[in-house]
């Protein structure tokens, strides 16, 4: 078994998470959110996006969360930026780290981020260039790289296209998000095979959302192959209930703990994670979708 010692996780909750909350959630909440990921040990955590508030109204308070994160030492906090007005401002919000976010199916990027695929790399080349600028790291996602909700199954081939020409523009590492999970370990390996013949695997991070339940299975496989960076979400939160086939991303806690038995190292406290996970999904009103996080809770109330 050829495993990575240790692996990197990007905590997505406050961002992927809260950008599918049907409730209003309170910049004060999201502030907390944040700080406990930090304290439970999450190296980076996505802490909101600089997209348009017509389009995600939950990430509207984007420059007042940026802006009053307790900084802790060694953590990053990078942000969404689709474009050039993003950029400046989460720039002016004191952003260390952005991504830029693209598709490899033409239907999702046109309802995503409202262009063509080839708009989309245009659009990004200078907020790409800006940031590199301003000495900040850019990080790449592709969405769909599995299916798609609009077209179907979508090539490997195409995945990896978008990924070198991410990767080629400057993007230090290359988020592959299997945005519905409809992926299963066969299908994800080909996927990471394609894209490692056009950007190192150890540049190549797993973004999977859980909805089939296959996201643990994915990592898997993907750490067969040489990935070592996860994006999983505290609770997994996530999901619109009116947009079929979209739930969170697989749990924090459930990758913490698949990691753990493994005996590969990611810094992150369990227990504190397992805390967060409880307070949230309460303030939220909803179940945890983490089965960890609902085993841990059980055998403490025992
Ligand atoms: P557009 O309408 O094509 O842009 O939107 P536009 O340049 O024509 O501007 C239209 C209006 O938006 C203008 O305002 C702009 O000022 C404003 P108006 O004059 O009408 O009042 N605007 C902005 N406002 C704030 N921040 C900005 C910004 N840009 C323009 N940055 C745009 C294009 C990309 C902005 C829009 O489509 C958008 O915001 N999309 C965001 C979609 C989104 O956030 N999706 C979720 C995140 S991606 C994801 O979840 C997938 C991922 O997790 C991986 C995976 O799972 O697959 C990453
Ligand atoms: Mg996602």
């Amino acid at each position: 078994m050829n495993l990575p010692k240790q692996v990197r996780i990007v905590e997505v909750g406050p961002r992927d998470g809260l950008q599918n909350e049907k409730a209003e959630v309170p910049t004060a909440v999201k502030l907390e959110l944040i700080e406990r990921l930090a304290d439970a040990g999450l190296r980076a955590i996505e802490a909101t996006a600089f997209v348009s508030p017509k389009w995600i109204p939950q990430m509207a308070d984007h420059g007042e969360v940026l802006e009053r994160i307790r900084r802790k030492p060694g953590v990053s906090y990078p942000v969404l930026t689709p474009n050039l007005k993003g950029f400046e401002a989460a720039r002016a919000a004191g952003a260390t780290e952005v991504a830029i976010f693209g598709a490899a199916s033409e239907a999702f990027s046109k309802n995503n981020i409202n262009c063509s695929i080839a708009e989309s790399l245009e659009r990004f080349r200078p907020v790409v260039d800006a940031a590199i600028a301003a000495n900040i790291r850019v990080r790449g996602y592709i969405s769909c790289v599995v299916g798609c909700p609009y077209e179907g199954d979508v090539k490997p081939q195409k995945v990896a296209e978008v990924a070198r020409a991410l990767f080629d523009m400057g993007c230090y590492e290359i988020s592959l998000g299997d945005t519905i999970g409809v992926g299963t370990p066969g299908k994800i390996q080909a996927m990471i095979e394609a894209c490692a013949t056009r950007v190192p695997a150890d540049k190549l991070a797993g973004h999977y959302h859980d909805t089939y339940g296959q996201a643990l299975a994915n990592i898997y496989a993907s750490m067969e192959l040489g990935v070592a960076t996860f994006d999983a979400s505290v609770a997994g939160l996530g999901g619109c209930p009116y947009a079929a086939g979209a739930s969170g991303n697989v749990a924090t806690e459930d990758v913490v703990y698949m990691l753990n038995g493994l005996g590969i190292e990611t810094g992150i406290d369990l227990d504190k994670l397992v805390d967060t996970a409880i307070w949230i999904s309460s303030l939220l009103k909803r179940d945890s979708a983490s089965r960890v996080g609902r085993a841990v809770a059980a055998k403490r109330s025992k």
